[in-house]
């Protein structure tokens, strides 16, 4: 059996998970299943370690955290109070931005392929918007003259955990490459926009740090053609998100000091050496602030032997949790009340959905599952719930908070009536 080592906030009490000071057999025993269960103490615990290791070496430093990994609006509250920005990469997520209370000018808009009514909604919303194509910049400019532009860069070099997330490369959709840069900058010069940033953001889960570097490199470079060619000052720098975390207990985390005496000195050294001048350094995580800040808890159904497998049939499938499904991604699982058990065997967790191929673990070895019991994944806070939907019109889990010490729920689970929500039946003659 691969053991985990477990570490805040999880805990071993006498062979009980606990997570943040509560046993999780309770928790699911009061909330029922699925359910995610998020710990503030481990947000802030992220995002202060982050935020501290960059800080140290350059201070003009502000973190936008990626909302489309977990945008509940009391994960969003937690990371406003620490004073943390707001990435958003569609209009919905700055609504939702604005109502958890984040004000504009902590809003940043990364999209991809917009709509005008879109451009339309966040020039209205006053939000800063990364340009991702001439054809974005120049719709832009027909409804208004923003005073700040920023330019989504590809720097030609990316990275991630699997195919899907690679998001720079010259494979991708995502951002402008060298000379269409200029291009954009100088239409936006043009029609006098007075502030400007520049920004990447070439992959999820990378828990290396070389690429990040070359792509810094790669990206600086081209930062200082703009600079020199256009006289073109950044109010700010991003270097994107897509810092990665361990999900299986061999992988390593990503080294933060590491990252902090790479990228961020190189990132001090460049804007030095091309005259930059002081701009804010932003970084955009979602992964590293939420992941490891929520499991999933789901209940065994069934435990079903064929043949030729073990299945443990529980209540949460990909339309819960979809990153084993969609990704291949491990997740770790733990039996609950068996953290101490010496015996395994090798099981399938499966999950309720009419699809083969909804599987949340293969050949994973477990202690002896029994019906009833109650199943821990672990790291399942970025792209958990926010990934999850109504397939076979199952209602979505609930979410619980572990806030200053207590769970709180801080989202209803969807009931059937919800699977109806914006439904009408076409009347006879319409
Ligand atoms: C534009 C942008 N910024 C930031 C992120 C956050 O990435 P991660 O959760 O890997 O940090 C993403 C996610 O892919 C993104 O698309």
């Amino acid at each position: 059996m691969v053991k985990r080592k477990l570490c805040e906030p999880l805990e071993n009490c006498k062979g009980n998970l606990y997570f943040d000071g509560f046993s999780v057999e309770d928790l699911a025993q009061k909330y029922d299943t699925p359910l995610y269960v998020i710990s503030e103490k481990q947000i802030r615990e992220n995002y202060n370690r982050l935020y501290n290791a960059i800080v140290s070496k350059y201070k003009d430093l502000r973190i936008y955290y990626a909302c489309k990994a977990n945008a509940n609006l009391d994960v969003l509250k937690v990371l406003q109070s620490e004073g943390a920005y707001f990435d958003a990469v569609s209009p919905g997520e700055v609504f939702v931005g604005l109502s958890s209370g984040f004000t504009p000018d902590h809003i940043l808009f990364t999209g991809v392929s917009v709509r005008n009514d879109e451009l339309k909604f966040l020039v209205d919303a006053g939000v800063t918007v990364n340009i991702d194509s001439q054809s974005e910049l120049d719709r832009l400019l027909k409804i208004a003259v923003p005073s700040t532009i920023s330019v989504r860069v590809n720097p030609e070099v990316g990275d991630g955990h699997h195919d899907h997330c690679i998001t720079a490369g010259p494979q991708v959709k995502f951002g402008l490459c060298e000379e269409a840069v200029l291009k954009v900058y100088a239409t936006a010069k043009k029609a006098r926009v007075e502030h400007f940033g520049i920004h990447m953001h070439i992959g999820s889960g990378i828990l290396k740090v070389d690429s990040y570097v070359q792509a810094v490199e790669k990206f600086l470079g081209i930062a200082k053609r703009v600079h020199d060619e256009l006289g073109i000052i950044f109010d700010f720098i991003d270097l994107g998100g897509g810092l990665g975390v361990p999900y299986h207990p061999n992988d390593e985390a990503m080294d933060l000091l590491e990252f902090t005496s790479k990228v961020v000195s190189l990132f001090k050294s460049k804007v030095k050496e091309y005259s930059l001048g002081k701009p804010f350094l932003c970084i955009e995580p979602g992964r590293y602030i939420i992941c490891d800040a929520s499991i999933l808890l789901t209940t065994v159904n069934t435990v079903k032997v064929t043949p030729y497998r073990k299945f443990v049939g529980v209540d949460s499938g990909f339309n819960t949790l979809i990153r084993p499904a969609m990704y291949g991604s491990y997740h770790h699982i733990l039996v609950a009340n068996k953290l101490n058990s010496k015996d395994s065997t090798m099981f399938d967790v499966v999950g309720p959905l009419c699809e083969s191929g909804d599987v949340l673990a293969k050949d994973r070895e477990l202690p002896q599952v029994v019906e009833g019991d109650v199943l821990a994944i672990l790291n399942a806070g970025a792209y958990g719930f926010s990934m999850s939907s109504q397939y076979n019109s199952r209602p979505r889990a609930a979410e619980v908070m572990i806030r200053q010490g207590k769970p709180v729920l801080v989202r209803e689970r969807e009931q059937f009536q919800d699977l109806l929500t914006r439904q009408r039946v076409a009347q006879q003659g319409e």
